[in-house]
């Protein structure tokens, strides 16, 4: 049964773990401390028995809420785990904001099925949005009320 909840500290080394093992170009463990002491209320993790196996981060700006982050981890992937992170975050934001949003690598297929899956639509390209000269989609979901 996969259980979401606030991340902790003790969390943070798996997150990072997750983090690193997802993504070519990871975060830093600052963005991640900077976002347990800002944002903790939508920093969370999905555990399985009690194992910490992927995590999303949200924000919210200027009215609209933003995913910052989310990954799983890839032993634990296509078991719903990512879906469930993003109805909670959606929980989360659905009573502050009537727009989410969100940028993604072109390159990134996995991640651009899973968001047009939950209802994402592709907005627009931003040219060389990445440090390394990748273009990003911007996808948005307005919420339903
Ligand atoms: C994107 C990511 C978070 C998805 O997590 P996940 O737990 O595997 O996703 P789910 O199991 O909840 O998938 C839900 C649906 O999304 C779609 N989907 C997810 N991964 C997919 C893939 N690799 N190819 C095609 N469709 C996919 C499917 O429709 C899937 O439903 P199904 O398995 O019943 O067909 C995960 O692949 C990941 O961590 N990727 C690396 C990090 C990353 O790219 N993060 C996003 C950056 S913006």
């Amino acid at each position: 049964m996969i259980n979401v909840r606030r991340c902790k500290w003790e969390d943070l080394n798996r997150v990072l773990e997750i983090e690193r093992t997802s993504f070519n170009q990871p975060y830093d463990r600052n963005v991640f401390i900077y976002y347990l002491m800002n944002e903790s209320e939508r920093f969370l993790v999905a555990e399985v028995n009690n194992f910490v196996v992927g995590y999303i981060i949200s924000s919210i700006l200027n009215n609209v809420g933003l995913i910052i982050s989310l990954a799983v981890d890839n032993k634990w992937r296509r078991k719903g785990i990512g879906k469930k992170l993003l109805e909670v975050a959606f929980q989360q934001l659905s009573n502050k904001v009537k727009r989410v949003e969100l940028q993604v690598r072109v390159s990134n297929e996995s991640a651009l099925r899973f968001y047009l899956n939950f209802g994402f639509k592709i907005e627009k390209r931003i040219k060389e949005y990445y440090p390394d000269g990748e273009d990003a989609y911007l996808m948005a979901k307005d919420l339903d009320f």
